[in-house]
């Protein structure tokens, strides 16, 4: 039988209430990965897994906040031991900002953003590098955005923390190149998540607002960046670093 792709290698996911990832983590445990599933709700987060996974023991809980210094440590810590190693980490989880023009922007929106998306992100892989090393090398995931590359109208602290990203995949992945470290992002398009559809109400909303932005016609579903996600974390992709890879249904390219 051939080996799954991710058999046995232990990943954490953080925002994994959130659809996609939920998606990123289904997809992760059918490749035979252990996850350790991180969000702001415990209760929430372990209805999700409890409705969708299924998965028993290969599924740890633990909620933080990803831009508490202390919490994020203790998950991260907690994860590792408790499945004896730690080899990929997906930094997935993004604060839902509001669509505010720049100059209205508040200062407590834009930290907010910025410490959530940012330097939640580096605080995770800040706690995982000791780990990962430890185990002999591993992946760092940050799911960015389409618009870390363009702009949109009143995205401004979103779209510049996603940026941010893109340049700390970079950084990662130049100062643990030499530990077996890979840093890689991903950045979606618009992808049918409950983000959009509280935003615009409903899924045909989402489509009519967002469909024609794409040049293939249409957003993109939880379960493709998923497929994504598999690629960038697992050894197919072995000589992948510091690089993003854009699943934006030709957003960008036009
Ligand atoms: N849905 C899209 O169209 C789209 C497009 C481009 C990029 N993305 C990115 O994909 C990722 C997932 O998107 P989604 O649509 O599933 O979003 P979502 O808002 O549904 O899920 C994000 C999850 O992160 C959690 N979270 C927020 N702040 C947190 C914190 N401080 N600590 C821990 N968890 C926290 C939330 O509780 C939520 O469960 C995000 O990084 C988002 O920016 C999404």
């Amino acid at each position: 039988m051939t080996p799954k792709p991710l058999q046995d290698r232990i990943a954490i996911i953080t925002g994994a209430t959130g659809d996609l990832g939920a998606a990123i983590a289904k997809r992760f445990l059918e490749a035979g990965a252990r996850l350790a599933l991180i969000d702001l709700d415990a209760a929430r987060l372990k209805a999700r897994c409890e409705q969708e996974l299924g998965a028993g023991d290969r599924v740890l809980v633990l909620a933080c906040d990803v831009s508490d210094a202390d919490q994020s440590r203790a998950c991260v810590d907690a994860a590792s031991r408790h499945f004896g190693a730690l080899n990929i980490l997906v930094n997935n989880a993004a604060t839902v900002s509001t669509r505010t023009p720049i100059a209205e922007v508040s200062l407590e929106e834009w930290r907010r953003t910025l410490d959530v998306n940012l330097t939640g992100a580096w605080l995770m892989a800040k706690w995982a590098i000791p780990h990962l090393r430890q185990t002999g090398g591993g992946v760092i995931l940050n799911i960015a955005s389409q618009l870390g590359h363009v702009a949109t109208v009143g995205s401004s602290a979103y779209s510049a923390s996603k940026a941010a990203l893109l340049s700390l995949t970079r950084s990662i992945a130049v100062d643990c190149a030499a530990d077996h470290i890979r840093a890689v992002s991903l950045s979606p398009g618009a992808v049918i998540t409950s983000r959009l559809t509280k935003r615009y109400g409903t899924e045909e909303a989402v489509n009519r607002a967002l469909a024609g932005k794409h040049p293939v016609g249409r957003i993109g579903r939880p379960h493709e960046l998923a497929e994504a996600a598999l690629y960038l974390v697992s050894d197919g992709a072995s000589f992948v670093t510091g690089s993003d890879l854009l699943v934006d249904g030709g957003y960008t390219a036009v």
